[in-house]
């Protein structure tokens, strides 16, 4: 009996004392002495961007500096307000703040070390390895093949438009956005813009597919336990089928390519290039070169390029069809911006002979701005996540912030205060304008985060972003569909900003 009642008061009491712990770090910013600003409790239940722009603008008015906050677990969280505190986080200090604060395992789980997750010393190299594949000269070789996407795109939306059905936009342009990363990460053909079930986006779905309780949990344990103690339990991010799924793929061809020496411009390529030869080639065309060598550094392994090609995939086809899908939300609600930049599309293309070419796409400026107003109002990243190394005096303070306190990089917030954008819920291309642009300071435009850690595939991103955005509206009007939520609301549980419900457009082909 009394073996009974001790076996079951245990898990009592360990909830009870995980309950107590809880509660005693949710008062850590008290104990600090940061202010912490809570929401009514209707106000919780959003998006958690929505809640940080909240807590933000709050702050802002109060007139503070720097607010404290929790994330997953109570695990205290340090919200900046001051764009100079901003500034020395991004650059100034980047010694203190250059990882981002995620699990990564090289050893047991190989292909989770991504640029993306890779610390220190560890990520300084590879970052400066693959910074040399992401060159103007690099995205200009790599165009055709987005070209090539985008034809394809055009022939299942030529179909939508002839039967007049509505087009839930997000969907047709992740598949776009899989075919481009597919084929230049991966080296292959996928299809998937014709059919959506292949096996390279189930895959690149499950991922993220948090629905099943093994997944939970896995999530959980990564936000719960400390890093240090999930790497002795010789923890696993990815699952053993996805992981065997992309190593079998990219294995395959890079040995197809080098048994073939058949070459492809593509990223694939330059990765293989790093694997043989520890460096990529010059960009051609660019006198004196753009020299891109990785000096004496050590070659990447095989694990070390699928977990590129994995990274460059999960981070690269999201964020660019959230992008499109915005700005067609945004130019469906606002026909003059839409006919503008139709016209200029045209103009340009005629220019250059029907074409689509590089050099095309670097003369319509208007695009530009419509891209960047776009991503200044729904950054796919509303917020960036980095971790203190080392005790932190933040300046203009005296506030120390503690080694090891998650740091949010706030995006979204600062695009949308008014003091750096006036009415900052309109969607206004002109914000982008040479004149509006040199009026504001620093660090109030950072859609792909600012500083040494800032995102390495800006260019492909606005690339594809912008051969997608031609490729509709130089041959379509788009309009909202009804099915489409009015005001638009985030996804709630979405990491990458995302409309509730999907964007719906009608289609009218123009010519
Ligand atoms: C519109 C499209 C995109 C947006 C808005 C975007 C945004 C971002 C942001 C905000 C970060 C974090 C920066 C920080 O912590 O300061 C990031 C990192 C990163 N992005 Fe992107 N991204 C886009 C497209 C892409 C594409 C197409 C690729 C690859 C082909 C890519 C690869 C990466 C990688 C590898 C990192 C990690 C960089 C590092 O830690 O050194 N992104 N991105």
């Amino acid at each position: 009996m009394k073996t009974l009642l001790l076996v079951c008061s245990v898990p009592l009491l360990l909830y009870a004392f995980i309950k107590l712990w809880l509660k005693w770090r949710r008062t850590y910013w008290q104990r600090k002495g940061l202010p912490v600003i809570e929401l009514p409790v209707d106000e919780q239940n959003v998006n958690s961007a929505v809640q940080i722009m909240k807590k933000y603008r709050i702050a802002k008015e109060r007139g503070l500096k720097h607010i404290g906050t929790y994330g997953h677990f109570s695990k205290p969280t340090y919200l900046p307000i001051d764009l100079e505190i901003m500034r020395h986080i991004a650059v100034k200090d980047f010694a203190y703040f250059q990882n981002h604060g995620v699990y990564v395992n090289e050893r047991d789980d190989p292909i989770s070390a991504s640029l993306f997750h890779l610390e220190d010393e560890r990520w300084r190299s590879m970052r400066v390895k693959l910074t040399a594949t992401f060159t103007s000269g690099k995205m200009k070789m790599m165009f055709p093949i987005v070209v090539k996407c985008a034809n394809q795109l055009k022939d299942v939306l030529d179909e939508h438009a002839r039967i007049g059905d509505p087009i839930d936009i997000k969907e047709i342009l992740a598949r776009f956005t899989t075919d481009v990363i597919g084929e230049c990460a991966f080296g292959i053909e996928c299809n998937c813009i014709k059919d959506p079930n292949t096996e390279f986006r189930k895959y690149g779905k499950k991922q993220f597919d948090f629905s099943t309780w093994p997944r939970v949990m896995r999530g959980m344990m990564m936000a719960a336990l400390p890093h240090n103690i999930l790497r002795f339990l010789r923890f696993k991010f990815i699952e053993a089928d996805v992981e065997t799924f992309f190593k079998d793929l990219v294995k395959d061809m890079v040995e197809y390519r080098e048994t073939s020496q058949k070459r492809r411009n593509d990223f694939l390529q330059l990765l293989i290039e790093l694997k043989n030869t520890g460096k990529v080639s010059e960009d051609e065309g660019t006198q004196g070169g753009e020299i891109h060598k990785a000096g004496d550094m050590e070659h990447i392994t095989m694990d070390q390029i699928t977990a590129q090609c994995l990274i460059f995939f999960n981070a690269g086809f999201e964020t660019s069809s959230s992008t499109m899908t915005f700005a067609l939300y945004e130019l469906a609600m606002n026909e003059e911006y839409q006919d503008k930049l139709r016209d200029e599309i045209n103009t340009v293309l005629k220019k250059h002979g029907g074409q689509l070419t590089y050099e095309a796409v670097l003369e319509m400026e208007y695009l530009e701005m419509v891209l960047n107003e776009t991503l200044r109002k729904h950054p796919p990243l509303a917020n960036s996540m980095r971790v203190c190394a080392k005790d932190y005096k933040v300046p203009g303070t005296d506030f120390i912030l503690e080694a090891g306190t998650n740091v949010v990089f706030t995006i979204q917030p600062i695009h949308m205060d008014p003091e750096y954008y006036p009415d900052p819920e309109k969607f206004n291309p002109e914000n982008f304008s040479e004149e509006n642009k040199a009026k504001r300071p620093p660090f109030t435009f950072m859609p792909f985060g600012e500083g040494p850690r800032m995102c390495i595939g800006l260019r492909f991103g606005k690339m594809q972003s912008k051969i997608g955005l031609i490729t509709i509206l130089s041959q379509y009007k788009v309009a909202l569909n009804k099915k489409t939520l009015y005001p638009l609301v985030y996804c709630r549980r979405s990491p990458i900003l995302s409309v509730s419900g999907g964007v719906w457009l009608d289609l009218t082909k123009i010519n």
